[in-house]
């Protein structure tokens, strides 16, 4: 792992994929093969928006250039790379974002039936990954923050209480960090859940550069984890899809989890996600605490300027998200920040406003939020938008997978009330549903996504035109 910036500077950037790349271009091959825009034919319009390069890079499992699912050339040399560098024993490129890590992780553990621990935060990603794997959940309640409205953490003593009431557990799914950047004591909570057998999976999606600066939280795979899942599009130089899956140690069966792979991602790789992986990589590992450093000196300065004014910081350990709430609605500042300054944020919600830096956020970009929000007009009069907070899971009439194969219907939702959800429904981002498939539907849960919704939030999954899809007859 590269966590200290001596260890950044000696590092001889080696990048096999992306060499492999250019040496196949150079040779000026006459293609009788996948894609169908052979490398030049696609319109003049969309190749001068993304650069002609860029469809010659599109390429596919050629002489010289490996295959993502049976690995022996420089693919293979990528994964090692990426694997010598986050500290796993396996690491596999994903070219459909972490949903496709979650989904593999909980295909590669769980048989149908078997049950799996897993945060209330989660994804729905892990909903999905339910669905597929037919696993049953158990929910873990994470600690709430009252003031923002948010999922914080599951604590050891709510994790210890679950293991002990839940001993035929094969697994526990986690998420580290949340989408705000908090983290769990997860070193502790994976030698608890090891000593009781369980295998650990973790959705660290928001995570991929814990692994690159000293002041950050440590790396989920450097914890112990068994599996992790990185969305190194997010936070790293990667092509949007692009992310990584790790493995460390003997719990999860490498062929079992390469079959699930297999599963859930294309046979037709994007080589450039790809090599955008290898490339990310060699980055980090050479300039990624340079570039983090620059980030932590700009949340510092910025958290200071905003100490005189009506705004306030949220801390989180991971700095470089920045959580900023004020007296006020989220969604008007947000709305007016998009309009006025061109300025376009991660995440909003009741009262605050994510901001995502990443390594090479430039000075210039906290000055200009500095500068917007030192400007934004609060109305004297704006309501303060009290969060409410997610209301608790419902009873589980039947699994995730019984109720996604169940036939359903679509209902008002004002009529909702005691019927049985067949999908999940999230308000997006941050993607953590409210509903779940399976889920007896309560007034307490219509009357939070009613209130995302007036408040500006939008809402995804099995909710449309104010119509929710409901099980027919009992799953
Ligand atoms: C916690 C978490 N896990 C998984 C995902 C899915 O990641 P991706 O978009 O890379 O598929 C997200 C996406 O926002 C997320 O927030």
């Amino acid at each position: 792992m590269a966590k200290d910036k001596e260890k950044n500077k000696q590092v001889t950037v080696k990048m096999p994929l992306v060499e492999a790349l250019v040496n196949f271009l150079h040779s000026k091959h006459i293609s009788f093969h996948t894609p169908g825009h052979l490398g030049f034919g696609a319109s003049t319009s969309i190749k001068k928006l993304l650069g002609h390069q860029l469809f010659q890079a599109d390429l596919t499992e050629l002489e010289g250039l490996d295959s993502l699912h049976e690995p022996t050339g420089p693919i293979q040399q990528a994964q090692a790379l990426a694997a010598q560098a986050w500290g796993s024993d396996q690491s596999y490129f994903l070219v459909n974002g972490s949903t496709s890590g979650v989904q593999a992780m909980l295909l590669a553990t769980c048989a149908p039936g078997d049950v799996v621990l897993l945060a209330r935060n989660s994804h729905r990603s892990v909903i999905h990954g339910l669905v597929l794997s037919g696993a049953i959940p158990v929910w873990l309640e994470p600690d709430w923050n009252d003031y923002l409205g948010t999922a914080e953490g599951v604590s050891l003593a709510s994790m210890e209480k679950a293991l002990a009431a839940n001993p035929q557990a094969k697994a526990l799914c986690l998420v580290y960090p949340t989408y705000y950047g908090q983290v769990d004591d997860l070193e502790a909570t994976i030698k608890l859940a090891h000593q009781k057998g369980l295998t650990v999976l973790v959705d660290s999606a928001h995570g991929s550069h814990f692994a690159y600066h000293p002041q950050l939280p440590d790396c989920a795979v450097a914890l112990g984890a068994d599996l992790v899942v990185h969305s190194a599009h997010k936070t790293l130089s990667a092509l949007t899809q692009g992310a990584i899956l790790h493995r460390k140690g003997q719990r999860v069966d490498s062929q079992r989890l390469a079959q699930a792979l297999r599963m859930v991602q294309t046979s037709s790789p994007s080589y450039p996600v790809m090599a955008s992986l290898d490339a990310a990589r060699a980055q980090m590992v050479t300039e990624g605490y340079a570039g983090l450093e620059n980030v932590y000196q700009q949340a510092q300065a910025l958290r200071q300027k905003l100490l005189s004014t009506a705004y306030t910081w949220v801390e989180y350990p991971d700095w470089t998200r920045w959580t900023i709430a004020l007296e006020g609605s989220g969604f008007a500042l947000e709305t007016w920040l998009a309009l006025q300054h061109n300025l376009h944020a991660e995440l909003v919600s009741w009262n605050h406003v994510v901001f995502l830096t990443s390594y090479c956020t430039p000075k210039t970009h906290s000055e200009q939020l500095l500068y917007a929000l030192e400007h934004y007009p609060l109305p004297a009069g704006q309501p303060m938008y009290r969060p409410t907070a997610l209301p608790k899971i419902g009873a589980q009439a039947c699994s995730p997978r019984e109720a996604y194969f169940a036939a359903n219907e679509a209902v008002l939702w004002k009529e909702a009330v005691g019927r049985i959800s067949a999908y999940s429904v999230e308000p997006y981002p941050p993607g953590i549903p409210v509903l779940l498939p399976g889920e007896v539907i309560s007034q307490e849960a219509l009357d939070y996504l009613e209130a995302v919704s007036q408040a500006g939030g939008t809402l995804s999954g099995g909710m449309a035109a104010g119509y929710l899809r409901v099980v027919v007859e009992k799953c």
